[in-house]
């Protein structure tokens, strides 16, 4: 793989918030058409790592490439779909509906003040199909489900076309059998669209047939290239100070 051009490509990278380090000289890259999974103990600077790939925080040291190009010189932030962690949690009153939310997702493409174009109106409607949230749309979003709202914020996110997905822990408020849809379709997503997916999760067990690599995030950082193999994984055991078992029994809170 390493004659491709990764979508991320991060060296040496560390963040500290004045003495305290945050994240500690990590480095990987992330090839289009992964589906890598995030995992880690609460602070453990998952969503941070998220927020610098997005240029949201600044390094305190390192690099990170986006296509290629450095983060600072990159423009193309409609080829990254971010749904960020509690984006769910709207407020029950929220003042639109959902075809207006997915709407919201072909801003970074189009520019704040054009109109939408018969591409836009597309790209909307392929967006809603694909999560399933077309007879949705004319729904006040705040009178959704946990689980419709989800899937709106995919498909807000999915409307730019992006070349990957990046989720973090969009699972707060959605029953089981929702996240097990949800798995479905992000599982679809990344086969048959070719869409790379980053996910920030507590639910391994549950996603590790979907996933190909696993990154433990504890201010350092552990690649492990076989998820099915990582309960014997070493680091990971060394990394939590616990037993890698408990990972998967870990309920998240917030
Ligand atoms: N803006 C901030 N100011 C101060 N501390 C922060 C800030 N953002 C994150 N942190 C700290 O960074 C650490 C990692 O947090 P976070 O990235 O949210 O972890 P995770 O997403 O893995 O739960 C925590 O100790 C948190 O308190
Ligand atoms: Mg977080």
């Amino acid at each position: 793989m390493s004659f491709k051009l990764p979508i991320f490509d991060v060296k040496n990278l560390s963040f500290k918030i004045r003495d305290q380090i945050i994240l500690e000289n990590i480095t990987f890259e992330i090839y289009e058409g992964e589906y890598i999974a995030i995992i880690g103990p609460n602070g453990g600077g998952k969503t941070t790592l998220i927020r610098l790939l997005l240029g949201l925080e600044t390094p305190s040291s390192g690099e990170i490439k986006i296509f290629g190009q450095k983060l600072k010189n990159f423009k193309e932030w409609h080829k990254i779909g971010y749904v960020p962690q509690r984006a769910t949690l709207v407020d029950e009153n929220f003042p639109a509906t959902v075809e207006d939310i997915v709407k919201m997702g072909r801003i970074a493409k189009r520019g704040l003040f054009a109109g939408a174009s018969s591409e836009d109106r597309a790209k909307v409607h392929d967006a809603m199909v694909k999560m399933d949230i077309l007879d949705l749309k004319n729904r006040m979003v705040g009178t959704l489900s946990g689980g419709q709202r989800q899937r709106v914020m995919i498909a807000r996110a999915l409307a730019s076309s992006p070349k990957i997905l990046i989720l973090d822990e969009p699972n707060t408020g959605v029953d089981m059998l929702s996240q097990q849809r949800f798995y479905t379709l992000l599982a679809k997503l990344n086969k048959e669209e070719n869409i790379t997916i980053l996910f920030i999760t507590h639910d391994i067990g549950v996603i590790v047939d979907d996933i190909g690599r696993v990154f433990t995030i504890n201010q350092k950082a552990t690649i492990c290239n076989d998820p099915k193999q990582i309960l014997s994984c070493e680091e990971v055991s060394e990394l939590y100070g616990i037993n890698a078992h408990s990972l998967y029994n870990h309920k998240h809170e917030h």
